[in-house]
């Protein structure tokens, strides 16, 4: 009669503020939209989170992979984690619970140890990989945090689009000089840019992919590059100042840069002998893609490198970046394709449509185990891109839903979009 209340205990998921870099990335990969966000932290819903697992693999920071033990009646809720500039300490259970008793054991909710069906769900959740290529080298991540952020000296800063268009688009070389910064072609950096928000809170680190390979924008030098479009417009096409790139496009060389990361764990390039890249993008998305087509570059003559094939979209030749050293690249190192959506004169073109027009090509090199694919720039080409590889696939008679899987599950395609 008098036996208390069963506890009901949670196994609450929490997204650490310190850690996180507001990528977006698990809002849009959580399957039941149990993460939102404002303008301080990206939090999860207590009442939806149902532990899928599906937002950790792609987080490239590993902030959402934060647990805590709670009663369920007392867990975080939304307007509590929206307001926290850092995780909060673990609480006590009450002994009832803590003690596993009849009252205590219920649910340990989210289900951070995924079994095989949730694993399953996670890998359908999202388009691209959840783990790297098999023979990519061991990345390095957070070793720098909001709290701990290193200072980076500019050396380097120009416009790599034609000046007379409206696509302002830099490349930023920053070193770190004896410092240690390790990083690997695919992986990002975050920004801090100096002031404070609307709410005087200081600015959140804003990422950035590398350009560079990991021996450096300058090989042998303790540098690397990004390439950052200078934003004066939302999605929408509205004015609108981007605090950070505006903030990087108008750094002078010796200015000091606060930098964080490096971040990212499976957006990375193969390492073996004969691994072939397709790599798709457009813009600033290119970044990844020059790093990766760098590294390969220097590599000739020293390994046996695969095939290189780019799709790269831009609205004209003048707005896209490294248009000049991309074209002197030699033509049997890397297959280059251009789609110019905007280029007067020519029919609008975008990377899906030259992913159809070279189909046999690149039907040839998905049959080939060591071929990776990377796709990175705006969110929109991501449905037309899997449209065309689909139908590329399809047009030979073979099964797209066995090969995408396959080429998840070995970490061959991947995807970087905002
Ligand atoms: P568009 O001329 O239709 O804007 P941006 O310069 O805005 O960064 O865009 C880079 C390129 O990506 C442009 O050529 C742009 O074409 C193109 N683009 C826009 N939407 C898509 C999409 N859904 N799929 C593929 N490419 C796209």
């Amino acid at each position: 009669m008098n036996a208390p209340l069963p506890v009901e205990v949670l196994k609450q998921h929490l997204i650490d503020p310190e850690i996180c870099i507001r990528c977006n990335t698990c809002e849009e990969t959580c399957p039941v939209d149990a993460i939102t966000h404002d303008s301080n932290n990206y939090v999860v819903d207590p009442e939806i989170c149902n532990g899928c697992m599906a937002c950790v693999p792609p987080c490239p920071t590993g902030s959402i992979d934060n647990w805590r033990l709670v009663v369920r009646a007392e867990a975080y809720s939304v307007q509590d984690q929206l307001g926290w500039e850092e995780l909060p300490q673990e609480k006590p259970l009450p002994l009832d619970a803590a003690a596993g008793g009849e009252g205590g054991q219920a649910t340990p909710a989210p289900q951070a140890e995924a079994g095989p069906a949730q694993a399953a769900a996670v890998t359908a959740a999202t388009p691209g990989a959840a783990v790297p290529p098999w023979s990519a080298a061991h990345p390095y991540v957070n070793l720098y945090t909001h709290k701990t952020p290193i200072t980076a000296t500019v050396v380097g800063n120009y416009r790599v689009t034609g000046a007379d268009t409206e696509s302002d688009i830099h490349h930023i070389v920053l070193d770190f000089g004896e410092q240690p910064f390790p990083v690997l072609e695919g992986q990002s950096i975050g920004i801090l840019p100096p002031g404070v928000d609307a709410q005087g809170r200081p600015h959140h680190a804003r990422q950035y992919s590398l350009a560079s390979p990991r021996d450096g924008e300058r090989a042998g030098y303790n540098n690397l590059s990004l390439t950052v479009k200078r934003v004066t417009q939302d999605h929408g096409g509205a004015a609108a100042h981007g605090v950070c790139s505006n903030y990087l496009c108008d750094l002078a060389k010796n200015d000091t840069v606060q930098v964080i990361g490096p971040f990212g764990h499976t957006f990375l390039m193969p390492n073996h002998p004969q691994a072939n890249l397709i790599m798709i993008c457009t813009g600033t998305g290119s970044a990844p893609m020059r790093a990766m087509t760098e590294r390969s570059r220097r590599l000739i003559g020293t390994a046996d490198i695969g095939k290189l094939m780019l799709f790269f979209g831009a609205r004209t030749e003048r707005e896209l970046p490294y248009f000049g050293p991309l074209m002197k690249l030699p033509r049997d190192f890397i297959d280059i394709n251009l789609a110019l959506s905007r280029e007067p004169g020519q029919p609008k073109r975008y990377v899906q449509d030259l992913i159809r027009e070279r189909a046999a090509h690149v039907r040839g090199l998905l049959a080939d185990r060591n071929t990776c694919i990377y796709v990175c720039g705006l969110k929109g080409m991501e449905v037309g891109v899997l449209d065309a590889l689909r139908d590329v696939v399809v047009q030979s008679g073979e099964d797209w839903s066995i090969l995408h899987d396959v080429l998840r599950r070995e970490g061959r395609l991947h995807f970087e979009t905002y």
